[in-house]
């Protein structure tokens, strides 16, 4: 089981959990079982993976044979960009819920930074990036009135503890103005190649915990055939990483979890496979010197794969800029 983390709104979070980005529908019940028979904990789903009703029936198994009770469990969702408007929060929220099968999440979180217009879940669901076709429509909702619909669901128990992702610092600034209730998580692409200095030293001086996504860096892109990430050295295969793991006997995945467990980030790695989904999960059992953390840190050179233009052709949409 993994360690803890105590975030600000006093609910512990395991610092180790699970992605459920790009887990098949046809295999994702089956998954999310596997994975709490493996010994995780917390789910990273949304609206946006397409994939809630599927994974509600792997953890409705898990709860039914036993193996789990829903209190054990920390369940994360996250809140698209089609539904910022802030009296399109908490219907969507329910509506995910009742996939899932839960009554409330343990943390909800503003997807991405962007309002878009709203798009009915009869018409499409879920709704993605664009309106129709390859157009991008805004919405008018800013971040605060979003964020105020945020703090409702606590208030009707419908999330535990909210947080946001994909924030940079400016946003972060601006927000932490009016919150009533801070921003428990930030949810983060961070990655040896994308070490995210500045933004991680705000968090901790503002008390919100990070949570590092794709961390194995270009792995979870090659996919996508985005060229940056396939013309990049990947990590497991780096002649430094693997000369690091080898001192330690763990596998290189194993190191580049670790290399940010160690420096106080949760993580959520994403594996179909079922040794691999062991394997990741047992990250928090050994400690790297800090000179090997420094070295892994030295491999920064700010690259971001998980970007809209990265996706698709845009010049509308700069959420990075
Ligand atoms: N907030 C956001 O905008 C955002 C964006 C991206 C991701 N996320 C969240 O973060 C989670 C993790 O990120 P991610 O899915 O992009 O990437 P990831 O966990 O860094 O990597 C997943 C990829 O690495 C492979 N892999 C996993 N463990 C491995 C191991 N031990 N050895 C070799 N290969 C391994 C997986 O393949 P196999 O499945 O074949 O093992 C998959 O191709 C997502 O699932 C999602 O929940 C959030």
């Amino acid at each position: 089981m993994a360690p803890v983390i105590k975030l600000n709104s006093g609910y512990d979070m395991p610092q180790v959990g699970f992605g459920l980005w790009k887990v098949d529908n046809a295999i994702a019940a089956d998954v999310v079982y596997n994975a709490i028979k493996a010994g995780y904990r917390l789910f990273d789903g949304a609206c946006d993976y397409g994939n809630e009703v599927e994974c509600g029936k792997g953890v409705a198994r898990a709860i039914s044979e036993g193996i789990v009770k829903r209190e054990d469990l920390f369940i994360v969702s996250k809140l698209w960009n089609t539904f910022h408007d802030g009296e399109r929060v908490q219907p969507i929220v329910k509506k995910q819920l009742a996939d899932w099968g839960v009554d409330y999440f343990d943390l909800y979180l503003i997807h991405f930074p962007v309002a878009l217009e709203y798009v009915d879940p009869s018409v499409r669901y879920p709704p993605g990036w664009h309106y129709e076709g390859d157009e991008i429509r805004p919405s008018k909702a800013t971040i605060q009135e979003t964020w105020t619909a945020m703090e409702s669901l606590v208030d009707a128990g419908l999330a535990r503890s909210i947080g946001i992702s994909n924030f940079q610092s400016q946003l972060i600034y601006d927000l932490l103005r009016y919150a009533k209730i801070r921003p428990a998580t930030l949810q983060i692409e961070h990655h040896p190649y994308l070490t995210q200095e500045e933004l991680l030293k705000l968090a901790k001086r503002e008390g919100i915990t990070v949570t590092a996504y794709s961390s194995f860096g270009p792995a979870s892109f090659l996919e996508f055939n985005m060229q940056h990430a396939v013309k990049l050295q990947p990590l497991m295969e780096d002649d430094t990483i693997k000369a690091i793991a080898t001192k330690y006997n763990r596998p290189a995945s194993q190191v580049l979890l670790r290399w940010a467990t160690q420096r106080g980030l949760a993580v959520i790695p994403k594996s179909s496979r079922q040794e691999t989904m062991v394997s990741n999960l047992q990250n928090t059992d050994f400690d790297l010197s800090e000179e090997d953390i420094a070295t892994i840190s030295g491999f920064n050179r700010g690259i971001r794969f998980n970007q809209p233009s990265n996706y698709f052709p845009t010049e509308l949409l700069w959420i990075f800029g």
